[in-house]
């Protein structure tokens, strides 16, 4: 167990601003920030961080929590590897609490993070021993790189043996099924041994955003028909290559910097042309451009420059990738190497300058690359093919989301093509009905599979009650005393909001020896069982505060405080009385309708009982109000 007060440490002295800005651009917005939120995909932003609270809020998924479910949620990672990371960022060394747990985990214990940490140490020191002798010679000698880059993304050897891997990781320590499942090595046929996946390869670690080892690609070292050029290590939760992208979490700062990002197709790629200083270049490795990395490229960069292999094969990806670019609201543009070249063999012979000069003088916006592509394939010649190709990249016009952006794009167009204006503005209007239709069934399909939920919705009633018993721990322990006194009283019909409420007064009980002892709700939100309910107090806790409701001008705490004591109990009192008053109120609408004489005057009387129930019940609250507020 780490210590709480460890906890809280670190999660003061990471700015959460900071860290959720290494995987979104945040743009400030009152005394918040705003930004698209990384958890779907959205055209206007509805991502809240707030510095002050040290809390996120996504309004368009409901996900929201402290600066450690964020990592989590990102990096999908468990908690303790979140806090690793987040101290690591905020120059914080826990290692005293962390280490001497991890040298005692059973093989049951180990995280996927962890197992996949220590394969790319293993890959990576095995290069460095007289094993590794081949992988150096490769890397270094064939390929170019130097021990710097080698170092800086990981690089290692996967040694030519049946189990290398296997075997340290059994002296290790290691659990061998996570490692099967992990797709690093595999049961023989007999199930009676396990042998590696990777053998006589080099491996190329893949990396998340925030830098964690997530899965491996290995690279053959001599060509040979029989096997594969490339191995991945298998997909799972953590590992989705059509999500990832080589290389992002060294070049995000660059990215952002430069306002561009390189898009390359393979590893060798990304490293050859970090190593030449061009640091901005990620691929997508060998597959075509997703929607979904096209939106992570979006979070750091408006503009993307492209450059895959100079083959024909290249040029296709780089076509289907332009049109999810722009629906993206990207802009891309093109760089077409010369023949046989790839990024990494062009900047290896030609040099940093060079390479930069040629990037300059040859990018192509990405209309007249479609319409070098098209007239390259012959198509312009005849006309019935000349009007396919047109509308293919009005087609492409059609899927930018911003309007005036389309209009210019077609003007250009226009312009380029010596068409009429108009006669594109009406290929334009049809390709655009197209999308829409294609949008508006896409979202309709959305809605359906949203699961609908029977339950209970949040009374205002109960968010009020809610919202002043979260804030209220801020001034102290009053509120939550009161709550823990009456709980019996009192049950929320909300689920996510009941747990809350149990969750805080647990907690109180808890802390409740310590004088003094305080809950810092930023970090028990981080506790919460149900991530709904994480989710919800999120929520609450960035509106702005409920005791700025009544007087317009108050910092003076303790009216503050008080103020929000004040609504706690008068939201208690209500939710208390609330159901007492629906009983009359299904009463009198029973008398109302009721024909029988005798069965009236029973639920006339049933109804003066209730009446007075509540007004007891209203005098004795309002009393107890009363003399707490009179004496807090
Ligand atoms: N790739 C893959 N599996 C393959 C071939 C390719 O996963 N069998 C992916 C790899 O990510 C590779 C990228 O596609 O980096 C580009 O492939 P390719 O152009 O063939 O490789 P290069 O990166 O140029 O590799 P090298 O220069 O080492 O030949
Ligand atoms: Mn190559």
């Amino acid at each position: 167990m780490i210590p709480q007060a460890v906890i809280d440490e670190v999660r003061q002295a990471a700015d959460i601003v900071d860290i959720i800005a290494d995987y979104v651009t945040l743009q400030p917005s009152g005394r918040n920030y705003k930004a698209l939120s990384p958890f779907t995909v959205e055209k206007t932003p509805s991502f809240v961080v707030s510095p002050d609270k040290q809390l996120y809020k996504c309004f368009s998924s409901g996900k929201g929590g402290n600066v450690f479910s964020f990592v989590m949620e990102m990096e999908k990672v468990p908690f303790i590897d979140a806090l690793k990371l987040v101290a690591k960022r905020a120059n914080i060394d826990i290692s005293r609490f962390t280490e001497k747990k991890e040298q005692r985990t059973s093989p049951e214990e180990q995280s996927q993070t962890e197992l996949l940490r220590w394969t790319a140490k293993f890959y990576h020191d095995t290069l460095g021993r007289e094993a590794g002798a081949v992988g150096r010679t490769y890397l270094s000698t064939e390929r170019g790189l130097s021990d710097q880059t080698i170092n800086n993304f990981g690089l290692g050897y996967a040694p030519d043996a049946w189990d290398s891997l296997f075997t340290a990781a059994k002296r290790a320590g290691m659990a061998q099924e996570h490692l099967v499942e992990l797709g690093l090595i595999a049961h023989n046929k007999q199930g009676s041994s396990c042998y590696d996946t990777f053998r006589n390869r080099v491996i190329f670690p893949i990396f998340s955003v925030g830098g964690q080892v997530v899965g491996f690609g290995g690279r053959i070292l001599q060509s040979d028909p029989q096997a594969p050029k490339y191995l991945n290590s298998s997909e799972s939760a953590i590992f989705e290559k059509s999500k990832l992208l080589y290389g992002l979490h060294a070049a995000k700062n660059e990215i952002r910097r430069q306002e561009r990002a390189i898009l390359v197709e393979g590893y060798m790629d990304v490293l050859a042309l970090h190593q030449a200083g061009m640091t901005n270049a990620v691929a997508s490795c060998g597959t075509s451009l997703t929607r979904y990395q096209a939106k992570v490229l979006h979070h750091y960069t408006k503009r993307v420059l492209f450059m895959y292999d100079a083959d024909r094969a290249g040029q296709k990806s780089m076509m289907s990738g332009i049109d999810i670019l722009l629906s993206e609201n990207v802009t891309p543009s093109v760089v077409i190497l010369p023949e046989g070249d790839d990024p990494d063999s062009f900047v290896r012979r030609e040099g940093r300058e060079h390479f930069l000069q040629f990037a300059e003088e040859k990018m192509l916006s990405f209309q007249e690359f479609q319409l070098r592509y098209f007239t390259e394939s012959g198509d312009f010649a005849q006309s019935d093919v000349k009007a396919r190709a047109i509308r293919s990249m009005a087609h492409t016009i059609a899927l930018i989301p911003d309007r005036i952006r389309r209009e210019l794009y077609l003007q250009e167009l226009s312009k380029k093509l010596d068409l009429s204006l108009s006669a594109l503005q009406e290929l334009l209007g049809k390709e655009e009905d197209a999308t829409e239709k294609k949008r508006a069934s896409f979202e309709q399909r959305q809605e359906i599979s949203a699961p609908r939920k029977p339950e209970p919705k949040l009374t205002v009633l109960e968010k009020t009650f809610l919202k002043a018993l979260l804030e209220s721990t801020n001034y102290g322990n009053a509120v939550l005393e009161f709550a823990a006194s009456h709980e019996e009283m009192l049950e929320l019909r909300h689920k996510e909001a009941q747990e809350i409420f149990a969750h805080l007064i647990r907690r109180y009980r808890n802390i409740g020896e310590t004088p003094d002892a305080r809950i810092d709700i930023t970090s028990e939100i981080s506790s919460f069982d149900n991530p709904e309910s994480r989710d919800l107090a999120s929520a609450l806790l960035i509106d702005p505060p409920i005791s700025n409701k009544w007087l317009e001008k108050s910092d003076v705490h303790a009216d503050n405080a008080k103020r929000c004591l004040a609504m706690f109990l008068d939201a208690f009192k209500n939710l208390i009385l609330e159901p007492l008053v629906h009983q009359k109120n299904v009463l009198t609408e029973k008398i109302r309708v009721e024909n029988d004489t005798e069965q009236e005057i029973e639920l006339s009387k049933e109804k003066i009982v209730l009446d007075k129930k509540i007004r007891q019940t209203s005098q004795e609250l309002k009393k107890m109000i009363t003399v707490i507020l009179e004496t807090s």
